[in-house]
């Protein structure tokens, strides 16, 4: 039997990590800004095309420390269909979630819900681009700057994608990116947020750095959120490999799409021709009903194949949010009730995939 999981991590050429790596050794810095995070911000800057990044231990972090520097207030209105962080940041700032409905083709925020459940409480919206796919930024930021809203976009799975080669990480007021060892790009653990205002990434800087302004001062309480220098060699060195990983996620998911093109029972998300993905996840609905999805699920696993419902169950049902405010989220529920993440990473080889299909037809 195969034994193949839904993620594999990404990793650097190991001489090189160890060189990079030594560069920390050699100068007994650690932690604190050193050497390689200044590096690693310029490298980054470059190569995804942005004006500012600030770098996070994790994209959690990167999306509290977000929202604890734009001063929000009140209520926040985002997506159920994400990964809990999302919706954990609002809440550890103190604000209200507010979870709108999705819209069914992009699996993204629908922007006319958007509009709808704004109240004189709302200070944010916080949509995520769900694995990678833009969301409606246009409509989305004429809404914001209609109702004087902030925009911050949890862009955790949208590592370098584009829009008509033009980086998305550069909407909105700010954008958060995670580098967790399951990402398209990762530093083991890790995040960062990007933005085009210096006065907003020194805003950043500060709040992860527990707040400090100055070793004797300190305006406003922060976190200690910092990268240190061993993750960021590693991020240094996954830079070198990055854009050969990617191809490769590319050319399995095309052989994936192409042998599912018959499917009775399994569909994929539309594709936009303008935009450069990333193909971080593959996603597939399953039809036949929540039953008929865990059955394929199931049939994978005694197989030795990892999917993932991912996103299920939507956050708003999560106990913790019990007290948000929700509205209407037919989409959000049905595409969480046929959603299957299949296996893809740079590991895998078309036979796997082979595999996979067969295992799943016989269902
Ligand atoms: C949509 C989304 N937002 C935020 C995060 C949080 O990132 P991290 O795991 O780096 O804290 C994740 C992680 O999986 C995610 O999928």
């Amino acid at each position: 039997m195969k034994n193949i999981n839904v993620s594999s991590p990404l990793l650097p050429s190991f001489e090189e990590f160890m060189e990079l790596s030594k560069i920390a050794w050699d100068n007994k810095w650690l932690t604190n800004n050193g050497e390689l995070h200044k590096r690693l911000e310029d490298e980054l800057c470059d190569y995804l095309d942005v004006k500012y990044i600030s770098l996070f231990s994790n994209g959690t972090l990167a999306l509290i420390t977000a929202l604890q520097a734009l001063n929000l207030k009140g209520e926040v209105i985002t997506t159920p269909y994400t990964f809990t962080a999302t919706a954990n940041s609002v809440l550890w700032n103190n604000l209200k979630p507010v979870f709108v409905d999705i819209d069914p083709i992009t699996m993204n925020l629908d922007y006319a819900e958007v509009e709808k459940a704004i109240t004189k409480y709302t200070s944010a919206i916080l949509p995520v681009h769900v694995y990678g796919e833009p969301c409606n930024n246009e409509k989305l930021n004429q809404i914001a700057e209609r109702h004087g809203l902030k925009l911050i976009y949890d862009a955790a799975h949208a590592f370098n994608v584009r829009v008509n080669e033009e980086s998305i990480l550069n909407w909105g007021d700010c954008s958060i990116l995670s580098f967790h060892a399951t990402k398209t790009y990762s530093t083991i653990e890790g995040g960062a947020v990007v933005c085009n205002s210096l006065e907003l990434k020194n805003k950043i800087d500060q709040l992860k750095n527990f707040g400090f302004e100055s070793v004797e001062s300190l305006p406003e309480v922060g976190i200690n959120a910092k990268l240190n220098e061993i993750q960021c060699a590693f991020g240094l060195a996954s830079l070198k490999v990055i854009d050969q990983s990617i191809l490769k996620r590319k050319e399995l998911s095309s052989y994936y799409a192409d042998k599912l093109i018959d499917s009775e029972f399994l569909s994929l998300p539309i594709k936009r021709n303008d935009v450069q993905y990333n193909y971080s996840y593959f996603p597939v609905f399953v039809s036949g009903g929540l039953e008929k999805r865990d059955e394929v699920l199931k049939r994978l696993q005694n197989n030795g194949v990892i999917a993932r419902k991912y996103f299920y169950p939507l956050v708003s049902d999560f106990e913790g949010f019990a007290k948000s405010r929700k509205l209407n989220l037919k989409n959000a529920e049905d595409i969480s009730n046929s959603i299957l993440c299949l296996p893809l990473h740079s590991e895998l080889n078309f036979s796997d995939i082979d595999y996979i299909i067969n295992v799943m037809e016989e269902s």
